[in-house]
């Protein structure tokens, strides 16, 4: 619990964090921490509002957490729900008006909406306590709506959710919603620019690279945990990982559609053209006045170094492509890095990359199975990746199933 004097200055600021965080994905999950930790909620659940849906985005569930082994995350589905009366959810992203239930199980006719206990049924949880209320932006738009469940007292039995709790959560809604706004923006830029670059069918290509990146901030995530790096280097770096890793293939903006889109394997030149995406990309975020550009210049750049030296574009100027001073080898092409030579980002989204880009099809080949994604990158390990990383991601292939299934090839 906390008391009412830190409640005001973390509304106030709706934690520092929170407004300086720019991915939308991991702006909600700190959005919910933060406001089931101001009223002393032990779940939540924000639904994020397109058009006439809400769709569900996130949740997070104390009680189910501690069931789970150390580490693991709630897997969890989306669905939607319509914006109106009949749902909890829908009745306040329709009305705006906050909605504070003492018991779910319990509603009467007096209000329009009723309680799904699918979900309670699905889970055996329980759910009891409600505070939902409305994300509204400054002009009362409302972008999403964050659902608070089973309030606690000192001693952990579930309460009602204070009235007095109400003006803080709505001062609070109005800067998450605030922050969720500049967070949708910053995504759609980023998808904007993806789609400029016409790799393919834009819908596949969304969903590659949410997918390349949600591993890949787990991914990081892990690994970093087990190295003992400290939390608040974490969370900023799983912030910028998780926009920059969607963007690990920007530089193929510059190659043509007649390699790019070439239905069948590509020859060795070709391969050489293509090979250039990784440094001509880099270039886009040399500047290198955020930190921001500095993760999407390590990743770009990096994507594809092997761990045995093998990958490339090695020790390349990023400006020319040629090798940097003292870097030639006999062939004359620069060496390429290796082991711990390949900054952490590289080799991260090296494993997501390949994970992705073998379990889904593309212009020149089939998607292949599970089984055989994970022989293939197995015999890998310690050649094209890392193999203290790549046994981190084998242990976290629940949460990967999770991601895939939330961001699906959407092929027409
Ligand atoms: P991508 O499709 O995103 O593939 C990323 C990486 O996944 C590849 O990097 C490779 O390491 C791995 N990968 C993808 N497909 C296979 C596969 O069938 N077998 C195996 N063993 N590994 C696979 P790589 O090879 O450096 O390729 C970089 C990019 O070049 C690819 O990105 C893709 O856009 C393009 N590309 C590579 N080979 C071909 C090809 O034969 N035809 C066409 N049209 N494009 C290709
Ligand atoms: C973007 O919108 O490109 C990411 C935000 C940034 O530049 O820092
Ligand atoms: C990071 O900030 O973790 C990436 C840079 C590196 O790999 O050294
Ligand atoms: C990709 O990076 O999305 C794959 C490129 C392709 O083969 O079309
Ligand atoms: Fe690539
Ligand atoms: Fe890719």
């Amino acid at each position: 619990m906390i008391d009412e004097k830190k409640k005001f200055q973390e509304v106030l600021n709706v934690g520092l964090e929170v407004i300086q965080t720019r991915d939308i994905d991991i702006l909600l999950e700190r959005i919910l921490t933060k406001a089931r930790y101001l009223t002393n909620a032990d779940a939540g659940s924000i639904y994020i509002k397109d058009e006439s849906k809400l769709l569900f985005r996130y949740t997070q569930n104390e009680t189910l957490q501690k069931l789970l082994p150390p580490g693991k995350k709630l897997i969890y589905s989306t669905f939607t729900v319509p914006v109106n009366n009949q749902s909890i959810a829908g009745y306040v992203a329709n009305t705006g008006q906050v909605v504070n239930i003492e018991n779910v199980y319990d509603l009467t006719d007096s209000v329009p909406f009723s309680f799904d206990p699918s979900y309670d049924r699905l889970s055996g949880y329980r759910t009891q306590s409600v505070l939902c209320f409305p994300l509204k932006t400054n002009t009362d738009e409302v972008v999403g709506v964050l659902q608070l469940i089973n309030a606690k007292n000192g001693h952990g039995n579930i309460v009602p959710f204070l009235p007095e709790d109400e003006p803080f959560v709505v001062h609070f809604a109005n800067n998450a919603a605030i922050a969720i706004e500049r967070a949708t923006m910053t995504r759609d830029i980023i998808l904007r620019m993806i789609k400029m670059a016409e790799l393919r069918d834009p819908m596949e290509t969304g969903a590659h690279v949410n997918r390349v990146s949600s591993y890949s901030v787990e991914l990081y995530e892990a690994w970093a945990r087990l190295k003992r790096i400290n939390e608040a280097e974490i969370e900023q770096n799983r912030d910028v990982l998780k926009m920059a890793a969607m963007l690990h293939d920007v530089g193929k903006v510059a190659i043509t559609d007649l390699i790019l889109k070439k239905p069948a394997r590509l020859n060795s030149s070709e391969y050489e053209i293509m090979k250039r995406h990784t440094y001509l990309g880099a270039r886009l975020f040399s500047h290198q006045r955020s930190d921001f550009d500095r993760a999407a210049f390590l990743v770009t750049l990096n994507h594809h170094e092997r761990w045995d030296g093998h990958g490339y574009p090695g020790f390349v100027d990023y400006a020319t492509g040629e090798p940097l001073p003292g870097y030639k080898s006999n062939d004359g092409n620069a060496p390429g890095k290796q082991l711990e030579e390949i900054p952490v980002f590289g080799r991260v989204v090296a494993i997501c990359d390949v994970f992705d880009a073998l379990s889904s099809g593309r212009s020149y080949k089939e998607a292949w199975d599970e089984e055989r994604v994970l022989e293939t990158m197995a015999a890998e390990k310690g050649k094209h990746f890392d193999p203290e990383m790549l046994d981190i991601f084998f242990s976290n292939l629940e949460i990967v199933r999770n991601i895939m299934q939330l961001y699906p090839e959407m092929k027409g």
